[in-house]
């Protein structure tokens, strides 16, 4: 007989969620949450001493008896999200909740160490990668919840994402770049989580973990404030119509929480709300080339 996973009903309580992205923003408002709602955490940073100020941060703000580790591994490489995923596999015996948060927008061309564009490398090939390598320990701690950090951005992808062109060559092109290429190549990765998360979806139908993806909205964070004067400047104007990052969090917070969505899987939402995504998305086609090549990339 199959293992039966609708028995019991889902409580974060107790549970360990790994969660990128979780010493800013969206990811920390979430992580303080979740805390708060007594569930132990895995923060995976890329910096050492932001990790431990936010784990001190997190103590402070909730009452809860709960284990907060710390992982440190930058998303953009593939060697760092490795031995990442192997210190999480040796340590942690359960990962109930993995939430593939850490995400950017880049002005600048920029080819990571392992040949690949930077914003595909962060926002799609890191949370691929990660999920991989996190799969079975998942599968194991059934049911258990795959919960990525998606964007209206994506909607700006309409045509889709440039399969010929996986390190944006063309849209960081000088003129490309002055209309707003880069945040093109954004909404490409963000479609990409969408895709992503309905092939897990469907791949993981009868295992006991789903997957989600979710529109925090726009929200006032950290977000492009590494891209100079004129995207800090945008970001300013863009704060006077931005949610706060724990409403920003709400969405991601209640995927990780609510029983009523242990039946549904692959699917994108906004304001705890199942949601269309722009139509290309219903292409399994697409869907599935796109699993290939990332599985190509990253060797998997
Ligand atoms: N803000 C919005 O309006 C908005 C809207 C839609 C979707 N989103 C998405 O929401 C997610 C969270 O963004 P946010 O708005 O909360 O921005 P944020 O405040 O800049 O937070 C981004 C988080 O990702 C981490 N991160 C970025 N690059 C990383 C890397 N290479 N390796 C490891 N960690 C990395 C950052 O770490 P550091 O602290 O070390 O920088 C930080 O914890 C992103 O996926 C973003 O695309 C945001």
């Amino acid at each position: 007989m199959g293992k039966e996973f609708t028995v019991s009903k889902w409580n974060i309580r107790g549970k360990y969620v790994v969660i990128t992205g979780a010493t800013s923003g969206i990811g920390l408002a979430a992580a303080k949450i979740l805390a708060s709602r007594g569930a132990n955490l895995g923060i995976i940073a890329r910096n050492e001493t932001k990790a431990n100020e936010v784990v001190n941060q997190i103590k402070a703000s909730t009452n809860e008896i709960i284990v907060i580790d710390v992982f440190i591994a930058d998303m953009s490489s593939q060697q760092s999200i490795r031995k990442v995923a192997s210190e999480i596999l040796s340590r942690c015996p359960k990962v109930d909740v993995l939430i593939n948060n850490a995400g950017a927008l880049f002005q600048n061309h920029q080819i990571t160490a392992e040949g690949y564009e930077m914003t595909w490398a962060v926002n799609h090939l890191g949370p691929f990668l990660l999920t991989t390598l996190l799969l079975e320990r998942l599968k194991e701690s059934a049911p258990a919840r795959i919960i990525t950090t998606s964007s209206h951005g994506h909607k700006m992808a309409r045509k889709g994402i440039d399969f010929n062109d996986l390190r944006a060559e063309q849209l960081y092109k000088p003129m490309k770049k002055l209309m707003g290429g880069p945040t093109l190549r954004y909404g490409q990765t963000k479609l990409a989580n969408i895709f992503f998360t309905s092939e897990l979806g469907q791949q993981l139908k009868g295992t006991g973990v789903t997957a989600y993806c979710f529109d925090p909205g726009l929200v006032n964070t950290n977000f492009n404030q590494h891209n100079g004067k004129l995207a800090r400047l945008t970001m300013a104007i863009m704060k006077l119509f931005s949610r706060s990052p724990e409403k920003g969090a709400e969405t991601m917070v209640w995927l990780a929480e609510a029983e009523e969505v242990s039946h549904q899987t692959g699917l994108y939402y906004v304001d705890k709300k199942i949601e269309s995504p722009i139509e290309i998305t219903n292409d399994r086609n697409i869907a599935k080339r796109l699993w290939e090549i990332s599985e190509a990339q990253t060797l998997i």
